[in-house]
């Protein structure tokens, strides 16, 4: 579904990504792991169009997308919640979940698609009114997910959901994160600090250092990668 070859991004002088290839099989959930600053939000951010590869490909469904607008992406069917969240604080759960569908091309299922997110995150709906800044973490992070789910996306990227939540809403949330990958058979490229949590749920994964992939393998081959384990889960 997505494939990316010999990616290179640039921020002024600074090299970001030195030449990086990955691949997303439909259905599946794949995870893109490494530390502080490898490069993983930039990976995102280059599919997404929010920053200009310097060279290499990005094929999405067999288009390639490099380059091209954030809004045309979106439109092709690629959703991203980003790190940090960026709800928008003033703005209600439910007007933020609005947004989320602002560029799909049909309304008709709005109502539809607002009750599979209501179903999947319930405190969103009981929050429905409230408005977006006055929420915890982990619901922000809820409303994130829930919003990117209503612009009806193939892909699904999600930038660290883990982060600054507390640990009981971070096993909820990818929970969650299982369900709308089995339910609605949804592609998933989730990038986590937190590898033992993201191995667990992924099919396959990649390991980033400083911009470049220095490892991949099925999430479970990883997990037993003693230099996977040393690294990053902790020994
Ligand atoms: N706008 C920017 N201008 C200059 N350098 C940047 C910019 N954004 C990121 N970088 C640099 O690019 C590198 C990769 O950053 P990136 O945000 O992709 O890392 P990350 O893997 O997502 O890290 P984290 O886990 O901390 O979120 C870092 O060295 C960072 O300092
Ligand atoms: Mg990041």
């Amino acid at each position: 579904m997505l494939e990316i070859r010999d990616l290179h991004v640039n921020y002024g002088a600074i090299s970001a990504l030195h030449g990086i290839s990955l691949k997303v099989e439909q259905g599946k959930i794949v995870t893109l792991i490494g530390a502080n600053g490898a490069g993983k939000t930039t990976t995102l951010r280059a599919i997404s169009g929010l920053v200009k590869p310097r060279s290499g490909v990005i094929n999405f469904e067999n288009h390639a997308i490099a380059g091209l607008p954030a809004h045309a992406i979106v439109g092709r069917g690629l959703a991203q919640s980003p790190e940090g969240r960026m709800v928008f604080a003033n703005l209600t759960v439910l007007e933020n979940l609005r947004m989320g569908a602002y560029l799909r091309k049909g309304q008709e299922n709005f109502a539809k698609d607002l009750d599979y997110v209501f179903c999947i995150f319930p405190r969103l709906k009981e929050r429905e009114w409230q408005a977006a800044g006055t929420l915890s973490g982990g619901e922000q992070q809820m409303l994130a997910i829930g919003r990117a789910l209503m612009s009806k996306p193939k892909l699904l990227m999600l930038d660290e959901p883990s982060l600054g939540i507390a640990p009981l809403l971070v096993k909820t949330i990818f929970e969650k994160i299982v369900e709308i990958n089995q339910e609605l058979g949804l592609t998933i490229l989730l990038v986590e600090q937190n590898a033992n949590l993201a191995l667990k749920v992924s099919h396959y994964g990649y390991v980033l250092e400083t911009g470049r992939i220095i490892l991949e393998d099925t999430s479970t081959a990883l997990r037993e990668n003693k230099e996977v384990r040393a690294a990053y889960l902790g020994g």
